[in-house]
C-alpha cells in the first residue's frame, strides 16, 4: 500500500494542525508499505503571493514534519515543484477534464465567493492534484474533509484517461483520518490561523506561554465548582494530557477551589511535556538547513525515478511517443 498526500505550505503550523495533522500522517509511515509525502508549492502559489513568506513557509512544513518523526528512509518526502514531470501530467490530464467539473467544485467556489481572483490557476487547482496522486500511483490518500470531492475529481480524470487512452492510472482510494477532534483555540472557537486564537507550535516560549495564559475563560469565582467540558483551557489540556491527568483535571474543576489561573499553568507543563522534544529537534534542523535541504533532494530524486515512469506510460497512451 502507499500512502501519498500533500501539504500546503501557507504559514506557520500550529498546535491545531500538529494534533490533527502532523501526528497522524507521521503515525501512517509505520503503516504503510511505502510514503511519498511532498510540500505542495505549486499549489501554493494559488494563495500566497509574496515569494519569501512562500520560502519562509516551505521550511517550516519541511522543519515540522521532520521534527515531529517523520523518518526521510520511510517516506520520500520532497518539494512538488522538484519534480516538474508533474506539471506535465496535468496537461494531459487536462484534455479529458470537463470544464463544469471544475466550475462546480466547492473549494474553487468558496475562493471567489470569498472575492479571490478567479485566476486559471485556482480553476485548474484541482487537475494538478490529481497529477501529484496520479503519478505516483497512489493507493491511499489521506485528506482533509475540505479535499473529499477532489478526491473524486481525480478518480473520475483517472477513469476517464483509462477509458479513453488504455489503462495507465491507478484508481486510488480517499482516507478521512477521524477528526482528533477539532482542537478549540484560545477563544473555544476552532484553532485556525485565520482567527487569530492559535497556539504556535515552533514560536518562542514566551509566545507560547502568552498564548496560554491568554486562553480566554468566564469569570467564575475559584471557590465555584466549574463544568471542565465547557471551559477551554481543560478542552485544550485533554488532547495533551494523558486520560489520567486529565480525569484528574476535571474532578478538581468539578469540585471547585481550583481556579482557572493553576489550570493553565498545568496545560503548559503538559504542553511542554508533549511539545519539548518537538521543539528541541526541531531547532537542531534548523541550525542545520542544508541537511534538510539534502532530505529534500534526496526525497525529489527519488520520486522523479517513480514520476518519469507514470509519465512516459501517460504520453505513449496518448501518442507522445
Ligand atoms: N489540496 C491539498 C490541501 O489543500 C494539498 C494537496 C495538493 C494534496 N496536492 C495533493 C493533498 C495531493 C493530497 C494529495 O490540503
Amino acid at each position: 500500500m502507499r500512502v501519498l498526500t500533500g501539504i500546503q505550505p501557507s504559514g506557520q503550523l500550529h498546535l491545531g494542525n500538529y494534533l490533527g495533522a502532523i501526528r497522524q500522517s507521521v503515525a501512517l509511515q509505520a503503516k504503510a508499505d511505502d510514503c511519498y509525502y511532498f510540500i505542495a508549492d505549486y499549489h501554493a502559489l494559488t494563495t500566497v503571493t509574496d515569494p519569501q513568506a512562500l520560502r519562509d513557509a516551505i521550511r517550516g512544513v519541511a522543519l515540522d514534519f521532520l521534527a515531529a518523526g517523520l523518518d526521510p528512509e520511510k517516506v520520500v518526502f520532497f518539494r512538488q515543484s522538484d519534480v516538474p514531470e508533474v506539471q506535465e501530467l496535468s496537461w494531459l490530464l487536462s484534455i479529458v477534464t470537463p470544464m463544469p467539473r471544475l466550475e462546480l467544485a466547492h473549494s474553487y467556489k468558496d475562493k471567489i465567493a470569498h472575492g479571490k481572483e478567479a485566476t486559471h490557476g485556482l480553476f485548474s487547482y484541482p487537475v494538478l492534484m490529481a497529477a501529484d496522486i496520479l503519478l505516483y500511483r497512489s493507493d491511499l490518500v489521506p485528506v482533509g474533509k475540505d479535499q473529499k470531492q477532489h478526491l473524486e475529481i481525480t478518480r473520475d480524470l483517472a477513469t476517464k484517461f483509462n477509458l479513453r487512452f488504455g489503462e495507465v492510472f491507478k484508481l486510488p482510494e480517499g482516507y478521512i483520518p477521524e477528526e482528533v477532534a477539532t482542537v478549540p483555540g484560545t477563544d473555544g472557537q476552532k484553532m485556525s490561523k485565520s482567527y487569530h486564537n492559535t497556539i504556535p507550535l515552533s514560536g518562542s516560549a514566551k509566545e507560547v506561554k502568552k498564548a496560554i495564559m491568554g486562553i480566554v475563560t468566564d469569570s467564575a469565582p475559584v471557590e465555584a465548582p466549574k463544568d471542565p467540558e465547557t471551559n477551554t483551557v481543560y478542552r485544550i489540556y485533554k488532547l495533551l494530557a494523558t486520560p489520567e491527568q486529565a480525569a484528574e483535571m476535571a474532578a478538581r474543576f468539578r469540585a471547585g477551589g481550583y481556579g482557572y489561573g493553576d489550570a493553565k499553568k498545568e496545560l503548559l507543563r503538559a504542553y511542554n511535556e508533549v511539545l519539548g522534544p518537538f521543539r528541541e529537534r526541531r531547532a537542531q534542523l534548523e541550525a542545520h538547513p542544508d541537511d534538510v535541504r539534502d532530505v529534500l533532494a534526496a526525497g525529489a530524486a527519488r520520486a522523479r525515478v517513480e514520476a518519469r515512469k507514470t509519465l512516459d506510460a501517460a504520453r505513449r497512451a496518448v501518442g507522445l511517443d
